[in-house]
């Protein structure tokens, strides 16, 4: 019982440590935020804007930055980990380009997913459920298995505990971290 119970939290803690640069890219690219859409303001014949106001340059700059700037911290944090019970973790290296399309690939999940949005009629800031939470996490994936076959390969489709756990785990942070967003006046909306 008390092996299932670290393994549960090891691969709890792995999954967010993968996760980690996208997380991060995500949730800055709020912070960041602001300023010109990079849409620039533009409709498509259906009469809805092409992006919306919620996904400008800063955004995309700002969170990609620190997503990899994350992830380098990241490289640099393992070789000083020696958690006992969590051996998973220290085998953990991350590649440049894995942090790279980590981050890049979450905010561009995030666009696309406004694209579609946008075309389906749902107004900038409009609850999508699972699909606004999820969105970024596929983006991350996608490049990630593109650009990094073997990486993404070696820490998540040769194990797929960890792909459901991030898929499970995920809306829950996304949540938490959007009303503390919200409550702390950076978000509109608490989703
Ligand atoms: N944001 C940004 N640029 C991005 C992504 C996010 O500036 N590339 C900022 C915007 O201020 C945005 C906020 O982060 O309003 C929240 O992001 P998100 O929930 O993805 O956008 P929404 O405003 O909800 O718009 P949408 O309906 O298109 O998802
Ligand atoms: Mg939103």
């Amino acid at each position: 019982m008390f092996e299932i119970i670290i393994y549960f939290f090891a691969t709890v803690v792995l999954a967010i440590w993968l996760m980690l640069p996208a997380y991060i890219a995500n949730s800055m690219a709020v912070v960041f935020g602001g300023g010109i859409p990079m849409d620039l303001g533009m409709k498509l014949p259906d009469g809805k804007r092409v992006l919306g106001e919620g996904k400008t340059l800063r955004g995309l700059v700002g969170g990609t930055a620190c997503g990899i700037a994350a992830g380098l911290l990241q490289i640099f944090i393992i070789p000083t980990f020696s958690i006992q019970y969590l051996p998973t973790i220290i085998q953990y290296v991350p590649t440049i380009t894995a942090i790279i399309t980590l981050s890049f690939g979450a905010l561009l999940g995030d666009i696309v997913k406004s694209f579609f949005k946008r075309r389906i009629g749902f107004v900038r800031g409009a609850e999508l459920p699972l699909i606004d939470q999820l969105d970024f996490v596929a983006g991350a994936w996608v490049l990630t298995y593109i650009f990094d076959p073997v990486w993404f390969t070696r820490y998540f489709i040769s194990s797929p505990w960890i792909i459901v756990t991030v898929l499970v785990l995920t809306p829950i942070l996304h949540r938490l971290t959007n009303i503390f967003g919200y409550n702390i006046k950076l978000k509109k909306e608490p989703w």
